[in-house]
């Protein structure tokens, strides 16, 4: 729950990301306001391109500083972390943010052992003799759930399976009881089995360790499967926020609607094709004024030219002009689909 005297986890306010190319100045992401406290398990989803790792990546400071420009505010623990400098910043990350980049292997380096970089990262960080934070590592590995950790300790990067690496990441990433985790798409190489292990894994992590989860993903059954609260990212805006359940149960705006859509069904035959939203997002240089959806939109309307008013400041809400009656004559009309799908 909300406390309004205890500051938020992570507060951003109006987070705005431009980026500086060879055809002038172009904004990814624009907007962008939501705050995370602790324990909870927040989603961020959108399709390729959407923003979803920008916006991360900006509020963390790991954007390249001569080339990406950010505006707004973000508070971790109520302290303003936009544009510390580096030091700062790595003390923050790694000690009490921990970050899973989108490609695990980018987390780790090739010429030294999974066992050494776990190690290296809790010496970073605490002061504790090689012989604790080895016997640590290889709990760590073992909490994760590789087998064998001992041997996975000594173990170079190149010889692990896709699984196993990404949860030695996230073992790395667990190393120092992290208040919050970032995990930009943990899932999405990985088989379905492995998958939801490590989905799993996310969700023992928050119950024993307490840690606040940010999931970055394109897939609404990885949401389902696991958040408290969801964000739906459109061409660098939230464009639906609202609890898991408020989502699933009454979506509001088109897009989630064809998000949804694109669910395969739990029970029954899988239809030959799940339907997928007609047409592509747009580059950051060529969003359309107005509601960015509205080309792809099969609601769109005259009002779309025009910028939908802001979400309100709490609750379930979407950037959208559809009223009440509409959403709802969507939603039926999206909850009836799969029989006729099927
Ligand atoms: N350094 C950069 N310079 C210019 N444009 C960029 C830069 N980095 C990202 N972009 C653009 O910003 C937009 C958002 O990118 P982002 O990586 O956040 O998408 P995403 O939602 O994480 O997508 P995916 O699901 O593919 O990972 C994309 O159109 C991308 O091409
Ligand atoms: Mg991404």
């Amino acid at each position: 729950m909300t406390d309004p005297i205890r500051p938020a986890l992570l507060d951003v306010d109006h987070l705005k990301v431009s980026f500086a190319t060879d055809r002038g100045r172009v904004t990814a992401i624009n907007d962008v306001s939501f705050r995370i406290d602790d324990g909870e398990f927040v989603a961020i989803v959108g399709e390729s391109g959407s923003g979803k790792t920008v916006s991360l990546l900006s509020i963390l400071g790991l954007t390249d500083r001569r080339t990406t420009f950010v505006e707004g505010t973000a508070a971790f623990r109520g302290r303003p972390i936009l544009g510390l400098p580096d030091r700062e910043l790595r003390r923050i990350r790694g000690k009490q943010i921990a970050f899973i980049p989108q490609d695990p292997l980018t987390a780790l380096t090739p010429v030294h052992t999974i066992g050494w970089q776990i190690v290296e990262q809790i010496r970073t960080h605490e002061t504790v003799s090689k012989e604790a934070a080895k016997k640590r590592a290889i709990e760590l590995l073992d909490e994760v759930g590789l087998p064998n950790p001992a041997a996975a300790f000594g173990r170079y990067p190149h010889q692990l399976s896709g699984g196993m690496r990404q949860r030695a990441v996230i073992a790395m990433a667990l190393s120092c009881n992290p208040a919050l985790l970032v995990a930009d798409e943990p899932t999405t190489a990985l088989d379905v089995t492995v998958q939801a292990q490590v989905l799993d894994l996310l969700k023992r992590l928050r119950r024993d360790h307490g840690s606040a989860i940010i999931l970055i993903t394109h897939d609404m059954g990885v949401v389902a499967e696991v958040a408290d609260r969801v964000m739906v990212m459109y061409a660098g805006r939230v464009i639906e926020r609202g609890t898991a359940r408020e989502i699933f149960a009454a979506p509001e705006h088109p897009y989630t609607w064809g998000l949804m859509a694109s669910i395969p069904p739990v029970e029954g035959p899988r239809p030959h094709r799940l339907p997928s939203i007609p047409g592509t997002p747009p580059t950051p240089a060529n969003i359309p004024p107005g509601c960015a959806f509205a080309p792809r939109c099969a609601h769109r309307f005259a009002p779309c030219a025009g910028l939908p008013p802001a979400l309100s400041a709490s609750g379930h809400d979407a950037f959208c002009f559809l009223d009440d009656n509409a959403r709802a004559a969507g939603r039926a009309a999206l909850f009836a689909a799969p029989e006729t799908a099927a």
